[in-house]
């Protein structure tokens, strides 16, 4: 396991030194959740859907907003306010992420290490998920585009019973996070950035669960709806080491924060997608 892909040295677009990043308030079309027609509660298969049955039953409502650059003012900002924080200069010895129990072995403990120095409070941290996304079209995980937010009180809870087993009742009586940590693979981000609002800016009222259903159990999202309150938010050209902190359950004091990813209209043709991980971490204290 010594081999490393020397990707960046063979630029398949030009290399993105070449590229003026995008900075600064833009415009961007997001997609928000729109209610099932007939009235039905929301669901979505995470795979494919049963023979017949279309991949979810609720729909979407696009809306122009406006994106705000946090770049330059990242100390504005922090994840129990905002439901959302920012790190710069996080070195990583992982550089391939190709491999699973790799990224597990290496990458993980430097994320929990980053939560643990950034996240006041965090005593614990349990690292239960990972998604790495390519933008190419074979790629099996892509952007998402569609506003939402990963967990619910509901299936925040459930996940701390299915990780944490017997020591859940406990911890459970305590304060519980949840985090995803977000990084660029390929930065500079010039195509696919992500767009996060301040939790303050979107109520309650306009954030729906829905059912998440995989093969062999159901969980639970939430499916964010459109606002005119709704204030976003993205950080130009995003490096690789720099670190979103997405914060999406907290137990006490309720900070969470709707994301997608936008297509920015200044893209141009020819540069290279973004590739990014998120690591979903129960942050426990
Ligand atoms: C996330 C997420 C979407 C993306 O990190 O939870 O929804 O396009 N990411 O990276
Ligand atoms: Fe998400």
């Amino acid at each position: 396991m010594t081999t490393t892909t020397e990707t960046q040295t063979q630029p398949k677009f030009g290399t993105t030194a070449d590229i003026p990043i995008p900075r600064g308030t833009t415009q961007a079309t997001l997609t928000f959740y729109a209610p099932p027609a007939d009235g039905s509660a929301p669901w979505n298969y995470v795979e494919t859907p049963p023979e017949g049955s279309p991949q979810r039953n609720y729909g979407e409502s696009p809306h122009e907003v406006s994106i705000h650059d946090i770049r330059g003012r990242e100390r504005d900002f922090d994840i129990n306010t905002n439901g959302f924080g920012v790190i710069q200069g996080v070195r990583s010895e992982e550089k391939d992420f190709t491999d699973d129990a790799h990224i597990q072995q290496v990458y993980y403990p430097e994320v929990e290490k980053t939560l643990l120095d950034n996240v006041p409070g965090a005593q614990r941290v349990f690292l239960f998920d990972h998604t790495v996304r390519r933008s190419d079209p074979g790629a099996k995980r892509a952007p998402v585009t569609r506003a939402h937010i990963d967990q619910t009180t509901k299936s925040a809870t459930a996940r701390v019973h299915h990780h944490m087993r017997a020591e859940a009742p406990e911890l459970l009586k305590h304060r519980v996070r949840l985090i995803n940590v977000w990084r660029p693979l390929n930065g500079p981000v010039v195509a696919s950035p992500l767009a996060f609002a301040d939790s303050r800016s979107v109520p309650d009222s306009d954030i729906v669960g829905v059912e998440h259903r995989y093969p062999d159990r159901t969980g639970e999202t939430a499916g964010v709806k459109f606002t005119e309150r709704g204030v976003w938010h993205y950080w130009s050209g995003m490096g690789d080491e720099e670190r979103i902190l997405l914060q999406c359950y907290d137990s006490r004091d309720g900070a969470r924060t709707p994301h997608t990813a936008f297509v920015d209209s200044r893209t141009l043709p020819g540069w290279p997608g973004r590739e990014s991980i998120e690591v979903r971490a129960l942050v426990f204290g």
